[in-house]
């Protein structure tokens, strides 16, 4: 319950169903029917995504922009916005009010990188190189998104100092190009 409430909170960037409540026990019910027969204690083929490694030179916000353009703002749109048919999203957003927040774990860069280097882009997964999987990871995860729901005390650098250390994986709380970086958007 507490982890699919972080789905919620973080990945969604919404408020989460109490853990007693039928919508989590729903959830909860449907994840548990959809594992009907796997084994327990060993690693299922196909389940997560592999790391991949923080290439020699790090990254470039150049280079990911120009990726972002040629490959993912077909889908995710110019300015990160994603698309809407009918007033619901077809497309993600990857930035802006809509996105997921400074709490999620897709804000790290390094996670970013193995989900986009697996899942992205949407069709043709494993095409980009580990070196264009970080750079267009760092450059989606240089621009705002809705705050961190932990915020402590108002403050991004008590936010980063508690649950942001983890440095050069994590743009929050950083200076980039002069400007402060999690200073949220929208929400
Ligand atoms: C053909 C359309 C398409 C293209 C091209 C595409 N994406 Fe996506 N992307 C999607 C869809 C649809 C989803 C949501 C479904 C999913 O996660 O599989 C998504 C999900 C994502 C997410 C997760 C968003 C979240 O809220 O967790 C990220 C990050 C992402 N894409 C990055 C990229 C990057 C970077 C590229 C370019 C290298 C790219 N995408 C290219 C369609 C696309």
């Amino acid at each position: 319950a507490e982890r699919i409430q972080g789905c919620f909170q973080f990945s969604m960037n919404g408020k989460p169903p109490a853990a007693d409540s039928p919508q989590m026990t729903a959830l909860s019910v449907y994840a548990y029917w959809l594992s009907t027969k796997a084994p327990t204690g060993v690693e299922i083929a196909g389940r997560g995504y592999p790391d991949v490694p923080q290439p020699k030179g790090g990254y470039d916000f150049k280079r990911g922009e120009a990726v972002y353009q040629a490959q993912c703002a077909i889908c995710h749109g110019d300015n990160g916005e994603g698309q809407k048919v009918a007033g619901d999203y077809v497309m993600p957003p990857l930035w802006g009010k809509d996105s997921y927040n400074w709490g999620a774990g897709m804000h790290r860069i390094n996670t970013a990188a193995s989900f986009i280097k697996y899942n992205m882009p949407l069709g043709k997964p494993g095409s980009l190189s580990d070196q264009q999987a970080w750079d267009v990871a760092a450059w989606v995860n240089r621009h705002e998104r809705p705050q961190d729901p932990r915020l402590v005390e108002g403050s991004i650098e008590k936010t980063r100092l508690k649950f942001h250390a983890n440095d050069g994986v994590n743009l929050y709380g950083q200076q980039v190009d002069g400007v402060l970086i999690g200073r949220g958007s929208g929400s």
